[in-house]
């Protein structure tokens, strides 16, 4: 049975990954901060990982002891919308934890593990983070995004020797609380293109950011 790691699972994108891999019949491990009725109506393992925890996640990280084929870093936030006081900076520095940092020290402490079975490593990133289509606003939004493709790539390179792939996939804009209901597509479409895509890509999109169809997204 293969095995995969989500973070952010209570709700959103996250909540649609563990529904359907759940349902598709693999073992899935679901973090989030607060189990929500939905996801405890999955027959998952669930575990409690608040990302701004950053000794949590090793700790998570080292539980982990047998192979596994896939790590999903979707938890983030979207909060501060503009870095203008020094408690929006303050915010800020918290989302890079938990939009870039955290799941970059996530998917390392598990490299070994995803390594085993040659598997992948997969972060929700965002056409927001990227600087070749930006329309200005929500800088620390977009910055966190353009980080978390920056540390994938690096990720990526790390991975290959350990013939494991990495790669960043901009979800579209989709019905959740982030994107909210004017979004073009429903969690369980994005959430169904996106599991098509990580079934075919392999060491020749390493340390892309790609689109849903698989297309290079611009950095
Ligand atoms: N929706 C879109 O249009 C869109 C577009 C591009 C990219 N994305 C990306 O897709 C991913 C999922 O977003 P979504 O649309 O499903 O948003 P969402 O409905 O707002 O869900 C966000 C998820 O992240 C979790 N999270 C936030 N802060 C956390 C923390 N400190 N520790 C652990 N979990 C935390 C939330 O848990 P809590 O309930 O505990 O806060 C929730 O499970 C995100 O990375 C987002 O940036 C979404």
């Amino acid at each position: 049975m293969p095995s995969v790691l989500i973070t952010g699972t209570n709700r959103g994108i996250g909540l649609e990954f563990a529904r359907q891999y759940s349902a598709a019949g693999w073992q899935v491990i679901a973090t989030a901060r607060e189990t929500s009725a939905e996801l405890a109506a999955l027959e998952v393992g669930v575990e409690t990982l608040d990302l701004r925890d950053l000794d949590a996640v090793a700790s998570l990280a080292a539980s982990i002891e047998h192979p596994l084929d896939l790590l999903i870093a979707n938890a983030g936030t979207m909060l501060p919308e503009t870095g203008e006081t020094a408690a929006d900076g303050n915010a800020w520095a918290e989302m890079m934890v938990v939009n870039c940092i955290a799941p970059y020290v996530l998917a390392k402490a598990l490299l070994g593990r995803v390594a085993d079975a040659r598997g992948k490593l997969i972060a929700i990133s965002s056409g927001m983070g990227s600087i070749a289509e930006s329309s200005g606003g929500y800088a620390p939004y977009r910055t966190s995004k353009a980080a978390l493709n920056m540390a994938w790539h690096s990720l990526a390179i790390e991975a290959k020797p350990l013939g494991a792939v990495a790669a960043t996939i901009d979800p579209g804009w989709v019905k959740t609380r982030m994107g909210g209901p004017n979004a073009l597509i429903p969690a369980e479409q994005s959430v169904g293109e996106m599991r098509a895509l990580i079934e075919r890509v392999g060491a020749d999109q390493s340390g892309g950011f790609l689109k849903r169809d698989g297309s290079p997204h611009p950095w």
